[in-house]
């Protein structure tokens, strides 16, 4: 599974961040990044739930 936040979408709610600190961090603006390159699958179900309650829909995982 790989996660990616479309930086033109995403409006640093940090809920990303809350959900799945261990896949995603925040950029010195606030706005969400992708720590791994391949989530490993302990952390997948968050990286879901992540990418389910970003109130911009700016998080795909696939
Ligand atoms: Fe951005 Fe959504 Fe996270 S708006 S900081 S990707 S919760």
């Amino acid at each position: 599974m790989k996660a990616t936040v479309d930086p033109d979408r995403c409006q640093g709610h940090a809920r990303c961040w809350e959900i799945a600190p261990e896949v995603f961090g925040l950029d010195e603006e606030g706005h969400g990044t992708v720590l791994v390159g391949e989530v490993p699958a302990e952390h997948r179900e968050a990286a879901r739930r992540a990418a389910d309650n970003c109130p911009e829909r700016a998080i795909t995982v696939r």
